[in-house]
């Protein structure tokens, strides 16, 4: 696979804070097709990193590549053009009127045809539930539809590399669901590029690899099953382990040993299954 972001030793001030790194010597790369979860405490330096990778922060110190090219003032906009991003705050990125524009409005500046522009929003639309209220202004919108569109318009234009800083934080079990399986669909059906910054530990089961930050620097990068086996990363993070896991890790206590990480109830009943016939 090849290398489509490299983060080499970025350290990071805000302007009002000069004596307080947000970013310390982060380096990381990220292969095209990979999913990245970024977890850690509040405050660890997520969004910054996440901000880095097209320009919305430039750091001091270090370099920051976007498939070959280094990012520069010349370099910035054909590099933000392969992003997609969806903040933390859905409040402060809905561009259009309605959602259906707010979902059309990176395909009109692409200078889309109307059909094909139609096709596309109408099939986001319905991935995310929203068709009924399409027509709907943000003001009309709950936190969590707000969400849901800004994810949509984020796809839309079909990035390279989306960053979801917790999207689905205010998201029910269903529509988190309903949200991570289109952006799945997308990343297998695309080759999209996944960097995800969230707390819910289920979401880090999706993806490849989990960076984890405390104080502005990376701790440890590892797969998700190694994370969820080292209960001492986990606490020194402030993190929880998703239930099943506690519970695989219980029955672990019990000399009951199930090997591979549980992702739904549907792999609990699977393992409890093997478990039961080679008893
Ligand atoms: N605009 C800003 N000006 C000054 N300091 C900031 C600003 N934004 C963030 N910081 C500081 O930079 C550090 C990293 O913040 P960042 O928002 O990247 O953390 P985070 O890991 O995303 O946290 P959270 O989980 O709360 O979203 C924190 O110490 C924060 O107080
Ligand atoms: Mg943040």
């Amino acid at each position: 696979m090849q290398d489509l972001i490299e983060l080499n030793h970025l350290s990071y001030h805000y302007p009002g804070s000069p004596n307080h790194l947000a970013l310390n010597n982060v380096s990381l790369t990220i292969q095209a097709g990979e999913w990245i979860s970024i977890v850690g405490p509040n405050g660890s330096g997520k969004s910054t990193l996440a901000k880095t990778i097209n320009g919305l922060v430039r750091p001091q110190e270090g370099t920051i590549k976007v498939n070959g090219q280094i990012l520069t003032d010349d370099t910035l906009p054909t590099i933000r053009q392969m992003i997609g991003m969806v903040f933390q705050n859905p409040d402060n990125q809905f561009v259009g009127s309605t959602v259906e524009a707010d979902i059309a409005f990176g395909l009109e500046n692409l200078g889309m045809p109307t059909d094909q522009m139609h096709e596309r929003v109408t099939s986001l639309l319905q991935a995310i539930d929203l068709w009924p209220l399409r027509h709907r202004t943000p003001a009309q919108l709950s936190g969590g539809q707000k969400q849901r569109t800004a994810v949509a318009s984020a796809i839309a234009s079909r990035p390279q590399v989306l960053i979801l800083d917790e999207a689905t934080s205010m998201l029910d079990p269903a529509s988190r669901d309903m949200i991570l399986s289109l952006v799945r669909q997308v990343s297998e059906s695309q080759s999209l590029t996944v960097i995800a910054i969230t707390h819910n530990m289920e979401e880090v089961l999706l993806s490849d690899r989990v960076v984890l930050m405390r104080e502005g620097a990376i701790t440890t990068i590892a797969t998700p099953r190694r994370l969820f086996d080292n209960p001492q990363l986990i606490e020194e993070h402030d993190l929880t382990l998703p239930v099943l896991e506690q519970l695989r890790h219980a029955l672990a206590k019990q000399s009951i040993h199930i090997e591979e990480p549980l992702i739904n109830t549907e792999s609990l009943k699977n393992a409890l299954w093997t478990y039961n016939s080679t008893m």
